[in-house]
């Protein structure tokens, strides 16, 4: 297992996935975005036209197509059978099936698994998603728990859809986005709630440099106990 293990846990555009790349950088460590095996799992069952209801399918998926997860140059790039889906797996369509893939338990516990595989073979490492504190990384070196109010997130989403074009409604995003945080929330297996040793952030009024400076200041301070 690593050396360094960071988890950053929280809800859908808390900015916990561009907190953890910035922050992976500049520890020099291996950044895992969590939510692109949920994804690429999506994407996968998508195109096979399965019942997204069908648990043993979605499985068989799982286990049936090679998924690659690499991060180079601070990017997390996703494959599967060597097509490279990156843009892909950022859908609306896959966003919106996304939580069938997160409420099967025995695709949870598959995923967890190579998420625990990604880790073992690698020296420092900062994983973000909804259950790696919780579940995937337990003893996790540092845990941290993103939050935001859902209208702040919303409009960052809004901002972060303008930079590809697309002029989204605010009031639909902040409400698709609560409709993510009860799904989330109230899933059985893997739920989103903060560990119980998780460092709690609310980044509401806070800039992303700001919350990687904060989260770096925490890292810091435990290495240096840590030596
Ligand atoms: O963070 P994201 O929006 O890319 O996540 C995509 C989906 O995967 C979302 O429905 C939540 C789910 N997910 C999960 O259940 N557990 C994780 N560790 C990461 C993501």
């Amino acid at each position: 297992m690593a050396d360094l293990i960071i988890t950053i846990d929280g809800p859908a555009a808390s900015g916990k996935s561009t907190t953890a790349r910035l922050l992976a950088r500049k520890l020099d460590a291996s950044f895992l975005d969590t939510g692109a095996m949920y994804r690429a799992v999506t994407l996968a069952a998508m195109q096979a036209g399965i019942d997204l209801n069908d648990e043993q399918k979605l499985l068989d998926i799982t286990q049936k197509f090679d998924f690659q997860f690499s991060d180079r140059a601070g990017k997390m790039t996703v494959r599967i059978d060597d097509a490279d889906v990156t843009e892909q797996i950022r859908s609306l369509e896959v966003t919106a099936n996304a939580r069938f893939i997160a409420a099967a338990p025995k695709v949870r516990e598959e995923l967890v698994k190579m998420q625990r595989h990604f880790a073992a073979v690698r020296r420092k490492i900062v994983t973000e998603g909804r259950d790696q504190g919780t579940v995937a990384f337990g003893d996790a070196d540092i845990k941290f728990y993103l939050t935001a109010d859902s209208f702040e997130r919303a409009r960052r989403r809004q901002a972060e859809l303008l930079t590809k074009g697309i002029d989204g409604d605010l009031e639909q995003i902040q409400e698709a986005i609560e409709k993510r945080d009860k799904s989330d929330e109230s899933r059985a297996v893997g739920p989103l709630k903060p560990a119980e040793d998780a460092i709690v952030i609310d980044t509401t009024n806070l800039s992303i440099e700001q919350v990687v400076e904060k989260l770096a200041g925490y890292v810091e301070e435990k290495c240096s106990k840590k030596t």
